[in-house]
């Protein structure tokens, strides 16, 4: 079965002085992922809803924001308003039902995303999935850029895969942390389509190359 290979760069490997023309450097990309990080859900503090404003009037490509916040339910609706294509907010940081932030965010017009860390199962979510549109299983613990892909994590990719394909749940299944030439073929092969890449993409010489070649090597392994 044929499906999407949409490549994410991750904003947190840009230079921040230099946002509008990093946005630039990975125009042909699919999505542009945004790390919004509080220093209370993660130790490491980012950029905010008026950064992401910013960069929304000047990003040549949809905005992927991904919340690593506290309280999603009161901040993420302010990120579907300002533009962002994909929303994604952390099931371990929600204190009610999911639910309720999803329906937010695509009221906002926003696609909803629910992302979980390595060590939190899939099986919990399994319903409430049905009323999200993105699913991030985190390929390494949230905070930082720069980490190794956690392997162990892809049973759950398959599984979410499993649920696509049988018509259960209708989701991205995006991955976040460790993506590079080789670990993005495992990703894909275990049914992975959205894949958030920062060093592997900022870290290189030519970014339109490395974004070129990672979505070669995904869309060959995902035949596989
Ligand atoms: C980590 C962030 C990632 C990060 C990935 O918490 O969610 O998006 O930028 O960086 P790399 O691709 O370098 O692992
Ligand atoms: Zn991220």
């Amino acid at each position: 079965m044929d499906r999407e290979t949409l490549i994410a760069p991750s904003l947190l490997s840009a230079d921040f002085a230099r946002l509008a023309d990093e946005a630039q450097r990975v125009a042909d990309a699919d999505w542009l992922h945004v790390d919004v990080m509080d220093a209370h859900f993660v130790p490491n503090l980012t950029l905010g809803l008026p950064v992401v404003e910013a960069i929304q009037r000047v990003s040549p490509i949809p905005l992927d924001c991904h919340l690593m916040i506290e309280a999603p339910e009161r901040w993420a609706p302010g990120y579907a308003a300002a533009g962002a294509r994909n929303v994604t907010v952390h099931a371990e940081a929600c204190s009610g039902d999911p639910r309720a932030v999803a329906r937010d965010l695509r009221a906002a017009g926003a696609l909803a995303g629910l992302a979980i860390k390595p060590a939190t199962p899939l099986e919990p979510y399994l319903e409430v999935l049905a009323e999200f549109d993105t699913l991030l299983v985190m390929t390494v613990e949230p905070g930082f850029g720069g980490q190794e892909f956690i392997a162990d994590v892809l049973p759950k990719v398959r599984a979410a895969r499993r649920l696509v394909e049988t018509g259960h749940l209708r989701l991205f299944v995006e991955v976040d942390g460790g993506i590079n030439d080789d670990t993005i073929e495992q990703a894909a092969e275990a049914g992975a389509d959205v894949f958030v890449a920062g060093s592997a993409v900022y870290g290189a010489d030519d970014p339109a190359r490395a974004i070129a070649a990672l979505r070669d090597r995904a869309r060959a392994a995902a035949h596989r």
